[in-house]
C-alpha cells in the first residue's frame, strides 16, 4: 500500500466512502467552496466533445475547469479548442498537448477524463492515478479483466478513485427504478431481463474530407481508417459487447446486486462484410445465481399450498437475454426487467414505464377488500392481452413538477449529473456511485460474453474475480433522485461539433 497504515486500519477506514484516501495514508487535498477542480482531458474526440465538453462539463463549469486537453489527432484538438473558444463558460486558455504523459507531468491536475479508444484506457488510467489524479474513464474500463483488476488495486494504493462512464447510475429514471424495485418491491422478485441494442447501420464513421495530415498526425496515426474506426477491430476495441453491451450488463448486475455466474452466446459478421473483425450480430444468454444475503435477493411468499417457501427463498437463478444487431433497429436500445409483480421498461435512457402483473393487482385488490370488510371482487384478468393496459404500462415520472415532461430533459441529464457528482466526490473525498468496482463488473460481463461467443462454449464466471485483499467500494449504490426542477440549469448548450461527419449516428 505504500504507507504506514496497517491493513486492519485500512479496512476500518474504507468502510466509509470518504475514508479511502485517508486510509491510504494520503492527505486528501481540501478545496475551498468556490474552488474549481483542474481537469485534464485525454482523448478529445466525439464523446469528449459532445457528452462531456458540450453538456456535463459546460453545465458544471462553476466546479470544474478544463485546464488542459490532449489528443494525438489535429482534427480532434482543433475542434475541441473551437468548442472552448466559442463557449462563454469553458476555459478557452486550456493548454493543449499531444502526449498525455507530458500533460500529466507539466500540469498540476486534480482529475483526468479519459475518452480514448478502449485499448488505450489502461495505461492512461494507471498513469493518471500514479500522477495523483482522480479519473473519469469512459466505458468499458479496459481491454482485459486483469487490467480492470489492476486498476482496482491501483486505486487502493493511491487513494484515488475511477468514475466509470456508465451514466445510467446518474440517470434519475434508473435510480428511481432501482429504489422502487429494491426498497419498495414494486416489481417483486426479478426473474428475467431482456435487453438489446438494435441499429440498422454499418457502425463505420466516414473519414474527414479535405484533410491533410500534419507532421505530428503522421507520427502518431499510421492508418487513419483504423484510428477513426477503432470500434470495428478487435485489437483496438472488443466490439459490440464492450461498446454497447456493457452499459446494459451493468444495469442487470446493478438490479441483481451481483455478477453473473455463466454466459453462453453466439456472434458473427453476417452483413457488414468489409475488413472489420468485430461481430455485427450477437445474441447471448447470461445467468445469475442469486443467494440469500445478496443485495438483489428478494424473498417471496408462496402462491400455492404446494410450493415450498423454504425452497422458493433459497438461491435462485435469473437469466438475461441480450442481443446487439446492426441490420434492424426495431426496439432500439433498452432493458425490460421482469419480476413476479410487474416489469419495468427502461428504453433509450429516457423514460421508465411500469407494467403491472394482473395476478398481483388482483391480489392487492383482494387484500384491500378483505381489510375493508368488503366482498372480494372476481379476478379481472389472468394474462396479458397484447395492446391491453398492462402491456402498454404506465409512465413513472421522476419530476417534482408534474407539468415537467421527459422530452425536455432526457439522456443529457445523466451527462450533467455524472459530472456534478464527480466534482462533489473529488472535492469531498467521496466515492462515485459508478466506481472502479462498477467498471470491473461490466468489464467482466463484456469480456466473458465475448469469450463465450468466440469459444462457442458456456463460460463460467468465477465470483473470485470480484475479491480483493482489501475492502472495495460498493458498486451498486442508488438513490431516489429526482430529475432537474424547473429553474434548474436548462438544456441551453449548443451541440458540439463532432470530430468527423461520420455516417454512424447511434453510438454508445
Ligand atoms: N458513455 C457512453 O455512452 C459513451 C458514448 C460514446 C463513446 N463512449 C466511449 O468514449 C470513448 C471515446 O469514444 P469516441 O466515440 O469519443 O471515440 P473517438 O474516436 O471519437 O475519440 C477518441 C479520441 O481519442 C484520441 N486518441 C487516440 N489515441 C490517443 C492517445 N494515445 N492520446 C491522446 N488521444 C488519443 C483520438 O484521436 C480521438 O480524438 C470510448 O471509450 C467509448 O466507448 C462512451
Amino acid at each position: 500500500m505504500g504507507n504506514e497504515l496497517s491493513r486492519r486500519n485500512f479496512i476500518k477506514a474504507t468502510s466509509t466512502a470518504a475514508g479511502i484516501a485517508a486510509a491510504s495514508g494520503i492527505n486528501p487535498r481540501s478545496y475551498a467552496a468556490n474552488e474549481k477542480i483542474r481537469l485534464g482531458i485525454i482523448g478529445a474526440g466525439k464523446q469528449a466533445q459532445i457528452a462531456h465538453m458540450g453538456q456535463g462539463l459546460r453545465v458544471n463549469a462553476d466546479q470544474i475547469e478544463i485546464a488542459a486537453i490532449c489528443d494525438v489527432w489535429s482534427i480532434s484538438r482543433n475542434s475541441a479548442q473551437k468548442i472552448l473558444k466559442e463557449s462563454e463558460v469553458l476555459n478557452s486558455d486550456a493548454k493543449v498537448y499531444i502526449d498525455y504523459k507530458e500533460m500529466l507531468d507539466k500540469e498540476k491536475l486534480d482529475a483526468v477524463l479519459i475518452a480514448t479508444p478502449l485499448f488505450e484506457h489502461y495505461p492512461m488510467v494507471i498513469a493518471s492515478l500514479e500522477a495523483g489524479c482522480h479519473v473519469f474513464c469512459e466505458k468499458t474500463m479496459t481491454m482485459t479483466i486483469q487490467e480492470s483488476r489492476d486498476i482496482v488495486e491501483k486505486c487502493n494504493e493511491t487513494g484515488k478513485f475511477v468514475q466509470i462512464g456508465h451514466q445510467r447510475h446518474y440517470n434519475p429514471y434508473y435510480n428511481k427504478a432501482m429504489w422502487l424495485a429494491r426498497d419498495k418491491g414494486m416489481i417483486g422478485r426479478i426473474s428475467h431481463i431482456t435487453a438489446q441494442w438494435h441499429r440498422n447501420e454499418s457502425w463505420r464513421r466516414k473519414l474527414p474530407r479535405d484533410y491533410t495530415p500534419t507532421a505530428e498526425d503522421k507520427k502518431y496515426i499510421k492508418d487513419l481508417d483504423r484510428h477513426v474506426n477503432w470500434r470495428l477491430y478487435n485489437d483496438t476495441s472488443a466490439g459490440l459487447m464492450t461498446e454497447l453491451g456493457t452499459h446494459q450488463l451493468d444495469v442487470a448486475s446493478w438490479f441483481l446486486g451481483s455478477i453473473p455466474t455463466k454466459v453462453s452466446g453466439m456472434g458473427s459478421i453476417e452483413y457488414w462484410k468489409d475488413d472489420r473483425d468485430a461481430e455485427d450480430h450477437t445474441a447471448l444468454l447470461y445467468e445469475w445465481t442469486v443467494k440469500p444475503g445478496d443485495k438483489g435477493h428478494f424473498p417471496v411468499k408462496r402462491r400455492t399450498s404446494r410450493q415450498s417457501e423454504a425452497r422458493l427463498n433459497s438461491k435462485y437463478k435469473v437469466r438475461m437475454t441480450y442481443s446487439s444487431i446492426c441490420t434492424n433497429a426495431k426496439s432500439h436500445y433498452g432493458e425490460l426487467i421482469q419480476g413476479d409483480r410487474g416489469a419495468f421498461s427502461l428504453m433509450g435512457e429516457s423514460g421508465l414505464r411500469f407494467h403491472a402483473e394482473p395476478w398481483y393487482q388482483d391480489y392487492l385488490a383482494a387484500v384491500a377488500a378483505r381489510k375493508a370488510g368488503k366482498k372480494v371482487a372476481a379476478k379481472t384478468s389472468k394474462s396479458y392481452i397484447p395492446g391491453a393496459a398492462e402491456d402498454a404500462g404506465i409512465e413513472i415520472p421522476v419530476w417534482t413538477n408534474a407539468a415537467q415532461t421527459s422530452t425536455e430533459y432526457d439522456v443529457w441529464m445523466a451527462n450533467h449529473n455524472q459530472w456534478t457528482a464527480f466534482a462533489n466526490d473529488v472535492k469531498n473525498n467521496g466515492m462515485p456511485k459508478a466506481n472502479q468496482m462498477t467498471g470491473l463488473i461490466s468489464a467482466i460481463c463484456g469480456h466473458k460474453g465475448n469469450e463465450a461467443i468466440r469459444t462457442g462454449s458456456t463460460v463460467d464466471i468465477d465470483p473470485a474475480l470480484m475479491k480483493f485483499a482489501f475492502e472495495t467500494p460498493d458498486p451498486h449504490r442508488f438513490e431516489n433522485v429526482e430529475g432537474p426542477k424547473p429553474g434548474d440549469k436548462k438544456k441551453d448548450e449548443p451541440d458540439a461539433p463532432a470530430a468527423d461527419a461520420g455516417e454512424a449516428t447511434d453510438e454508445s
